[in-house]
């Protein structure tokens, strides 16, 4: 995927993102992938300790609703890991952490999420979310975090065809390694990806799925 962002408004909530994907059609992974970051206003000079984030996942099919995740920091390890997946009419979300490559744990951080649209249909599922906490990580030698006055981040991605067991229970969710593509890249930041409108599109982030 390309490290440059298209700057898209999303027509459900009006919120302008910076957005990176995959289309669908690709070979990279079934289904298309698509992740979006809006910042503060003033984000570009001042780093930011939240984003507004926008994730389009996909699922195989009805049965087959898979889960998707993306690293706020690029590899699976060491990084906020934050993950999806659709179940009935909600998408549910859960913060992991792993130190390595299994069965990422619940994250013990104070990242908190909360929802400002979701869409479900059978071939995709979609969010837009609220990410407080969401840019600093770990502690110590393990520090790790993202400065969004540097203009980018590194990202990872990763989709997966099986639900996860236990859907509505995000803390304790069951699930196998993903299967449906995954990939690290660097995602440069336009200029607008820091809008005037930030505080007032946070604010529409009132809805906790757990
Ligand atoms: C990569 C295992 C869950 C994000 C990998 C790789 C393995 C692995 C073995 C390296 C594969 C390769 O290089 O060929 C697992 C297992 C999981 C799991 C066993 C759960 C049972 C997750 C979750 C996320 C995630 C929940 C994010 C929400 C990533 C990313 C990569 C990756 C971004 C690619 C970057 C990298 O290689 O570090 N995973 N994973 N994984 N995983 Fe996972």
């Amino acid at each position: 995927q390309s490290s440059y962002p298209e700057t898209w408004t999303d027509p459900d909530t009006d919120i302008v993102f910076n957005t990176w994907g995959i289309p669908n059609g690709g070979p990279q992974t079934q289904g298309g992938f698509k992740f979006g970051v809006s910042l503060p206003a003033d984000a570009l000079t001042t780093d930011a300790d939240e984003f507004i984030g926008y994730l389009e996942c996909s699922s195989k099919d009805l049965v087959n609703t898979g889960w998707c995740g993306v690293s706020l920091g690029g590899p699976m390890t060491n990084s906020l890991l934050l993950m999806a997946w659709p179940h009935e009419d909600q998408v549910y979300t859960s913060f992991r952490y792993a130190s390595g490559y299994a069965l990422p744990d619940v994250y013990q951080g104070d990242a908190k999420l909360t929802q400002i649209h979701s869409k479900i249909n059978a071939t995709h599922f979609s969010l837009s979310f609220r990410c407080q906490n969401c840019l600093q990580w770990g502690e110590g030698e393990m520090a790790r975090g993202v400065a969004t006055s540097g203009g980018f981040m590194v990202l990872g991605w990763v989709q997966a065809f099986e639900a996860p067991g236990n859907p509505t229970c995000p803390a304790q969710i069951t699930m196998e390694q993903h299967n449906n593509g995954m990939g690290i890249f660097g995602a440069g930041f336009d200029p607008t990806i820091a809008n005037p409108s930030y505080s007032a599109w946070a604010a529409k982030a009132t809805k906790t799925v757990t």
